[in-house]
């Protein structure tokens, strides 16, 4: 496996040893062509080199040469290796070769006629090759273009653009398309590049984004796993210190393997909220995304359970490999503890799916960032929270003081468009102690409605007052519930609000 510059180096290594065979494996014949075109130039050496549109092209050196071969280019072949020592010839459009058939022991019999003249024959395919054809040569394994090179190809495409179309995109933006486009072909990359620009009219920030989605269309879909839309501007109140850590691990994520390595680092996986209901734990999962311009997918691990043997494991591996192919994106399991809850012991398919996402979790090497909720987190398997697992446990937990005036205000300007006074606003944050978010933002739409329906005269602070003291606050409601899982909180996860504490 490598990438452009690899795979020059080591197809340039073979043919200064003058192996006989070179299988570059790929699917992107253009990229090989390129390779094999500057190889020539820097070593002045010529080459013949066949495909079926070109017909057979003398590149490198001298001045270019055609030779129609009527399609049969391995006539030409054998005849070239015969008469001359020291051919370098190229097949770019072979197929065929991967089992027994008379046009791979016509190959064998080039082959042994490259050996003798110490000459080399170089077949770009994305097929396995026979091995009996194999075994003559070195198989160099071309990758689609590394995150530098998907750089410089949209840097190059957009810059023609740049006077005629309106174009957003910076520095910063180029690297984050390019890191968002891992896994595309350099066509791909082309064609995605092309249709945004006709679509759009240009290259827009929020374009950036949607550059993944092409890539669920690729890959088709699966069943289990959802693209969820975002919302152009998410406002999540509080949760100050899961912010701040997602904003530190953000550089990591999107940092190059070669960068992180030099620390010992990987990309971190991802993390599990869990705690008191309504208090932004899947609404997170959307800020996620959101905040960090990844595609967003939810995955029900619940869905995958089927009543015939072996069904099961197949749907995970299908997602699973689904969700690898996606990357970077952001992966939603809400609730896992009710998919993953194998606590039962007789439970043999669950145990399996348990231990298929664990694996996944530890060995994907994929930018896939995993955010999981539960509410029950006594139900969660203890594997699940070994180290090289979740990057972190969070526990929300309702809103302190200081976070429901900041929700209060957020929903009141968002819902009511109005700003109430100082001394209104902490009114509601007495009444407001014990609610969760969504209560609050619950009270405040209860008052939104009646100024849709009813105009701003319906209403005054007093109306905004009741619709929250009508609330029963969760901590009340189910006290013990709430209790149970703070408890849990304190004990085991790092709190989501509240300012940042030591590492
Ligand atoms: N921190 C927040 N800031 C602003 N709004 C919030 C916040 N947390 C929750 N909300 C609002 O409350 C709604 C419910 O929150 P969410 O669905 O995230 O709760 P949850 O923690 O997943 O609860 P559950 O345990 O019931 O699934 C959200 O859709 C959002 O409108
Ligand atoms: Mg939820």
């Amino acid at each position: 496996m490598g990438n452009f510059h690899e795979i020059r180096e080591e197809v340039k290594n073979y043919i200064l040893a003058r192996t006989p065979l070179i299988i570059i494996e790929t699917s992107e014949r253009e990229r090989a062509e390129r390779i094999l075109l500057s190889i020539c130039k820097e070593l002045s050496t010529d080459m013949y080199y066949y495909t079926e549109t070109k017909q057979i092209v003398r590149i490198g050196s001298t001045n270019e040469e055609n030779f129609d071969v009527a399609n049969d280019p391995l006539l030409f072949a054998a005849d070239i290796f015969k008469k001359k020592r020291k051919v370098i010839f190229g097949y770019g459009d072979v197929s065929k070769i991967s089992e027994d058939s008379i046009y791979s022991r016509e190959i064998i019999n080039i082959l042994y006629s490259a050996v003798e003249g110490n000459s080399t024959l170089i077949l770009i395919t994305k097929n396995p090759v026979y091995s009996r054809i194999a075994q003559f040569g070195m198989i160099a394994k071309l990758d689609y273009p590394v995150l530098d090179e998907r750089y410089e190809q949209i840097s190059n495409f957009i810059k023609p653009y740049r006077s005629r179309y309106n174009i957003e995109w910076d520095n910063e933006d180029i690297v984050m398309a390019a890191t968002l486009l891992s896994g595309f072909s350099e066509i791909q990359i082309n064609n995605i590049l092309s249709n945004e620009l006709v679509l759009s009219k240009g290259f827009y920030k929020e374009n950036i984004q949607n550059l993944t989605l092409q890539k669920s269309k690729l890959y088709g879909t699966v069943p289990n796993v959802q693209s969820v839309n975002l919302k152009a501007n998410m406002n999540v109140a509080g949760l100050d210190n899961l912010k701040s850590w997602l904003d530190e691990k953000k550089n990591i994520f999107f940092a190059p393997d070669e960068n992180l390595s030099i620390y010992g680092l990987n990309a971190p996986k991802g993390i599990l909220l869990a705690g008191v209901p309504g208090c932004g734990k899947s609404y997170s999962a959307k800020m996620i995304a959101q905040r960090w311009g990844l595609p967003l997918f939810r995955f029900d691990i619940g869905s995958i359970y089927d009543k015939y043997m072996g069904e099961s494991e197949r749907k995970m591996k299908e997602a699973l490999d689904f969700i690898d192919n996606v990357a970077p994106c952001v992966l939603w399991v809400d609730e896992i503890e009710k998919a993953l809850s194998v606590s039962g012991g007789e439970n043999d398919t669950g145990k399996r799916i348990l231990g298929q996402m664990l694996f996944w979790l530890q060995e994907s090497v994929s930018r896939v960032f995993l955010v999981a909720t539960a509410n029950d987190v006594t139900l969660l398997p203890p594997e699940l929270f070994r180290k090289g697992r979740f990057s972190e446990v969070f526990f929300v937990d309702l809103p302190n003081e200081e976070e429901r005036e900041e929700v209060i205000k957020m929903y009141v300007s968002e819902c009511l468009h109005i700003i109430l006074r100082e001394e209104q606003i902490k009114e509601l944050i007495e009444i407001s102690k014990g609610f969760s978010y969504s209560e609050i933002e619950y009270a405040i739409k209860e008052s939104a409605q009646i100024l849709f329906l009813y105009g701003s005269e319906k209403i005054s602070f007093d109306t905004i007052k009741n619709k929250f003291k009508l609330i029963v606050p969760i901590e009340k409601s189910r006290a013990e519930e709430v209790e149970k899982v703070r408890q849990w909180g304190k004990e085991r996860a790092v709190p989501a609000f509240t300012s940042r504490q030591g590492g």
